[in-house]
Order: C-alpha cells, then sequence, then structure tokens
C-alpha cells in the first residue's frame, strides 16, 4: 500500500489573498462544496480573526463540510486562536492552523521580537491551540529563508507541544528544487521528535516553481502534505497549483510511490469555478486546466493522437474532467432536468425560491441561446447566489447605439437600492458608454485596472460572453464579473457587481455618498 499524499486546499485562505480575489461568504461556500467534491483532505476555509466576514465564512463552510477537514489560519496568539476555535465550533473535523514568522528579516523589522520571545510565543500558542483543538498544524512563517539551527529549535518545541502537521513555508518564493527538497530532508534529520508530526510544505510561485519546490519537499525532503490552490491562485506570482500537483503525483506513479484522494474528474469544474468567481482567468495553455491543455493543433500531433493516443497524450482529458462542451439543455428542458443538471453538478441551492429564481433566469437564457452548457450553468448560478444585501446595484436596462462613423451611445437603467436610476452617456465604444453612463450616476471615483471578455464556451460566437471588471478604490481591489450573450450587458453587469462589492457592508466608508 503506497503512502499517502495529504492535498491541503487554501484556495479561500491564500488564493483570496490576492489582490481582486476577494469571495462572499456565499461564493466561498459554494468553493469549499466543490472541494469537497474533489475530496481535497484539508480545505483552509479562511482567517477567522482577520475580520467578522471571514468568520461568518469559516463558521458556515465548518457548519456544512462533513468529508474534509475544516482549517482556519490564526496567528500565534490567543484571540486569534480563540476566533478560529470558535469558527470551527460546527465542525465534524476541524484544525487550528497557527503560525508566526523565524527569518530574521521578518522577526526584526515585521514582528520586532527577539528569537527567545518569538520561540515562546510559538510554543504558547500551539499549546493553546491544542487545548482548544486535537489537530493543530504549526507554520513558521518565512520559514525557508530562516536559520536552520534556530527554525529546527522552533519546530522540537511546537512538536512537543502537539503539532501533528509542520508546515514549512517559501512564504516569498525564494526557493529552487534541489535546495528545498533539501532543507526539508535535513530538517526533520536533525529534529529529534519530527516523526511525531507530518510534515507538509506550502510554496509560492515568484520564480515560476512552487510546483517544483513542492514535489522536491515530497520527493526528496519526505513531506507527505502539500498546500495549492485552485489555478494556483495567490497573491503575486500565486501558490502551488493543485491541479498540477495533483497530476504530477498521480500521472508520474512509477516515480513518487504516493496516492493521492484526489477525484481527479472534479478538477477542471473546480477551476471554472474559481475562476468564474473570482474573475481570475486561467490561461489557455495553463497546464491541465488551460483551454489548450488537451487541444492538439498540429497536424503531426493530430494524426499521431488519432492512431494512437499516448502518442502525444500523457493524461486523459476526461479524467481531469474536461467534457467537450456538451449541450446539456435547452430552451425546451423543464424545472426538472435543471434541478437534475443542478444536482448533477453538485450545486445545492438553500431553497425552493433560490432554485426558482435561477430557473427563472435559465429560461430567460435559453430564450436568447438555443444550447446551454454546463459552463453556462455555473455562470448562471453564479449570478443567483448573490444575495439582495451584497446585490445593492442591479441592472434593469441597457439599450446601445453604434454606427460606423458615429460616435456610440449607451442608455443605462439600473437600481441602487430601492431608487432607480436613468443614465446616458456617449463613449469610444458601446462598453466605454455604458460603463460611463452608470459611472455618472454612481460617481464612485474607482479606478479600472482591467477590462478582459471571455467566451465562456468556446467554438460558437452564439457562447456568452463573461466580462471581469477590477476597479481600485482607497487601496481596495475588486473583481466584478457578469456574463451575457451580449458583451454590453455582460460589462454593465460586470461593472455593477465590482461596484456592489465596493459598497458591501465592510466598505461602507468607501462608498459613502455613493446612491
Ligand atoms: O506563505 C506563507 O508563509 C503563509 C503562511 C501563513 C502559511 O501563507
Ligand atoms: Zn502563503
Amino acid at each position: 500500500m503506497a503512502d499517502k499524499l495529504i492535498i491541503f486546499d487554501t484556495t479561500l485562505r491564500d488564493g483570496e489573498q490576492s489582490p481582486g480575489a476577494s469571495m462572499t461568504k456565499d461564493e466561498k461556500l459554494r468553493i469549499a462544496r466543490q472541494l469537497e467534491r474533489l475530496r481535497v483532505d484539508v480545505i483552509e476555509a479562511g482567517f477567522a480573526a482577520s475580520s467578522n466576514g471571514d468568520f461568518e465564512a469559516v463558521k458556515a463552510i465548518a457548519g456544512h463540510i462533513r468529508d474534509s477537514t475544516v482549517c482556519s489560519l490564526a496567528r500565534a496568539n490567543d484571540r486569534d486562536i480563540g476566533r478560529a476555535a470558535e469558527a470551527l465550533a460546527g465542525a465534524e473535523r476541524a484544525r487550528i492552523h497557527t503560525f508566526i514568522a523565524t527569518s530574521e528579516l521578518h522577526m526584526a523589522a515585521k514582528l520586532r521580537m527577539t528569537r527567545e520571545q518569538v520561540l515562546e510565543q510559538a510554543r504558547m500558542a500551539v499549546r493553546f491551540a491544542r487545548n482548544l483543538c486535537p489537530d493543530v498544524e504549526f507554520s513558521p512563517e518565512d520559514g525557508y529563508r530562516s536559520d536552520p539551527d534556530f527554525l529546527a529549535q522552533v519546530l522540537e518545541a511546537v512538536i512537543d507541544e502537539g503539532a501533528g502537521t509542520i508546515n514549512i513555508p517559501d512564504t516569498v518564493g525564494y526557493a529552487v528544487p534541489e535546495l528545498f527538497g533539501d532543507f526539508i530532508r535535513r530538517l526533520r534529520e536533525r529534529i529529534p521528535n519530527s516523526d511525531r508530526a507530518i510534515w507538509s510544505v506550502h510554496c509560492h510561485n515568484d520564480l515560476g516553481m512552487a510546483v517544483a519546490n513542492s514535489l522536491a519537499g515530497v520527493k526528496v525532503g519526505g513531506a507527505r502534505q502539500v498546500e495549492c490552490t485552485i489555478n494556483g491562485l495567490g497573491e503575486r506570482a500565486g501558490n502551488c497549483s493543485l491541479e498540477e500537483v495533483v497530476m504530477a503525483v498521480r500521472t508520474r506513479r512509477d516515480h513518487y510511490g504516493l496516492e493521492v484522494g484526489i477525484d481527479t474528474t472534479q478538477i477542471v469544474p473546480a477551476s471554472r469555478m474559481v475562476s468564474q468567481t473570482t474573475g481570475f482567468v486561467v490561461q489557455p495553455n495553463k497546464a491541465v486546466v488551460g483551454a489548450n491543455a488537451f487541444a492538439h493543433a498540429s497536424g503531426i500531433h493530430q494524426d499521431g493522437v488519432l492512431k494512437a493516443r499516448d502518442t502525444y497524450e500523457i493524461m486523459r482529458a476526461e479524467d481531469v474532467g474536461w467534457s467537450a462542451n456538451k449541450i446539456v439543455l435547452g430552451k425546451l428542458s423543464g424545472r426538472n432536468a435543471f434541478r437534475q443538471r443542478l444536482h448533477d453538478l453538485g450545486i445545492e441551492m438553500d431553497s425552493e425560491a433560490e432554485v426558482n429564481a435561477a430557473f427563472a433566469r435559465f429560461k430567460d437564457l435559453a430564450d436568447r441561446k438555443s444550447e446551454i452548457f454546463d459552463e453556462d450553468i455555473i455562470a448562471l448560478v453564479g449570478d443567483e447566489s448573490v444575495t439582495a444585501e451584497q446585490e445593492h446595484y442591479r441592472l434593469l436596462s441597457l439599450a446601445q447605439r453604434s454606427e460606423t462613423g458615429e460616435r456610440p451611445h449607451a442608455s443605462v437603467a439600473f437600481a441602487a437600492g430601492e431608487q432607480e436610476f436613468h443614465a446616458d452617456s456617449d463613449g469610444n465604444g458601446p462598453v466605454d458608454a455604458s460603463l460611463k453612463a452608470i459611472e455618472s450616476k454612481v460617481g464612485s471615483g474607482a479606478e479600472l485596472m482591467l477590462y478582459s471578455v471571455n467566451a465562456i464556451t468556446s467554438g460558437s460566437t452564439e457562447s456568452q460572453g463573461e466580462v471581469t471588471v477590477r476597479l481600485q478604490l482607497g487601496g481596495r481591489v475588486v473583481n466584478g464579473v457578469g456574463a451575457d450573450p451580449d458583451i454590453v450587458v455582460a460589462s454593465a453587469k460586470a461593472y455593477l457587481a465590482a461596484l456592489n462589492k465596493l459598497h458591501s457592508a465592510t466598505d461602507r466608508v468607501a462608498a459613502q455618498g455613493w446612491p
């Protein structure tokens, strides 16, 4: 029986720290359910003490997820650890993940603490956490750039206090595979009680080596847990990508000799859901989940694959959940077929009213688009999951006129809470005119940092356009996503979705004076 590699997903915590990737509680819960279907071993649901929103999200996930361990991050202090335990109280299996920086640079410049103080605080934090939860993980932040002698001292102490998982982060993505694997191996060899903990790696991708470093940590270092995110989402260049690590270990089982408990057919649905929710588009040539990952364009390759699939394919597209744009529903599909499809996609709705509202949107879409694919349903349900509280701004109607030689013009009607607004504007194009019309009434002053359009399903101009708009205001960055067969409408929806995020409860201050 091969050893098991534990997959610890931190999309909802470290992934969400990526500017603009913040998610609502309902969005996080939906992704957590998909992670459970993917059968990840541990879901890091958030950082409970960091905000009320995060606390509520961790609590909701802890209350719903049954098959994966639910984890909350906590700094190494009693308040953070207490909040994490409180948020995790309803979990079937809970983990508290506590951390403190151990590199000279972080201790001096950020924490302003001595080595002795950090050692003591780490020890006390793990002791306190163990009194609240039997499953405790400890991370020395910036561990890879820490002095190995001091690091070993801290890790031996926290294992003595009962930390069952020791996670070594390469916080700034500075490691290279040969050195990182060796670093983990040496640490394990020199710490007398190292066999009382499972060793874990947590790599950032600043030099594009997060996956390679994690795998070296496993193969050379003996780590048996990898911390990773869907699509490699994360701050700066992101985290280690779950799909790449899982498929590497599975495809090269001859080399790694490890089992992973992941249901790989759920990888692509998870990737789509995270990308559609956060607005972080997956590059077409991204391994495993990119649109071109299994596309053979060259004649020689096509010929080879037709003759014998494994001439150019080392994985099967269907094994990671690619189903080539299957038409699933159409205009004549009824409520039961729609409900069944939601069920097959693992989408659970909390009430009959939610199913009805989603079905109404589906019918509306089916009137305008003859073939409805799974991706359309996921996008449509994404729109639906926004609660009334979060959806302060709502598009009511949009008309636009553009003609060669004429300056485009848009008339937009939208609701802001109970009020209705009608706005007109010219623009360089119909999208520009529509967003300017909305802005003329809202007056947010937010800076547009990114605008992108993607076809939700490939191969047809009938596809829905999915638009991502990234806005920045007062140091806060948010993404809004909108989908519609009409990309001007999708753009207006995306802009309003981003304004909704800026307007949400935690940002009322930023939104003062807006309608
Ligand atoms: O990158 C990092 O150091 C982290 C820790 C909190 C585990 O995310
Ligand atoms: Zn990290």
